[in-house]
């Protein structure tokens, strides 16, 4: 009952739809497939990276970090709630630049989507939840756990599953096509 497996596992599958981001640039030529495949991109970290991901920290995880330790809530808890912020407005851009199919900028800008939620990611994994582990009891770690869980299944944890499904077919249609 590891809260901090449960984000891990996350990123590594936020990853994987990194990798699948930068790839779409061998379909670019494919207009509208292209296209296609970005709107169905968008929806993943919409849908999986922000709302499964994101609300787990922001709503459970954050939070109690920094009624634990006050000095973080205005330091790296606040670089990483702008950070979720800028991805918002940052794939409210590429869905704009891809449908008005501006599609070198949309790819431009999913690559500085994904470098920087990479980056993101990376400060998480070394820094923010190293200090997450020495601040709770094993106790509190178990209730982290439950309320991750029950974020899960407020939000569907079937479609969980079906959203990771969703992000291997793209991969294959990337695959197929590029
Ligand atoms: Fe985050
Ligand atoms: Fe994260």
């Amino acid at each position: 009952m590891d809260p901090i497996k449960i984000l891990f596992d996350e990123h590594d599958i936020i990853l994987d739809a990194i990798q699948t981001a930068k790839n779409l640039r061998k379909i670019i030529h494919k207009q509208e497939t292209y296209a296609q495949q970005v709107f169905a991109l968008i929806s993943f970290f919409r849908a999986y990276a922000d709302k499964y991901h994101h609300y787990k920290e922001e709503e459970v995880l954050f939070p109690e970090m920094a009624k634990a330790n006050e000095m973080l809530e205005s330091g790296v808890i606040q670089e990483m709630l702008e950070n979720h912020e800028d991805f918002r407005e940052l794939i409210r851009e590429i869905e704009m630049l891809t449908k008005n199919l501006l599609l070198d900028e949309a790819q431009e800008k999913l690559e500085q989507y994904v470098e920087a939620l990479t980056d993101h990611i990376a400060v998480e994994n070394d820094e923010v939840f190293e200090i997450a582990k020495t601040l709770f009891s094993e106790k509190e770690m178990e209730k982290l756990y439950f309320r991750f869980k029950d974020l899960d299944a407020e939000l569907g944890d079937k479609r969980k599953t079906e959203l990771t499904q969703q992000l291997l077919l793209i991969k294959k249609s990337i695959e197929m096509l590029g």
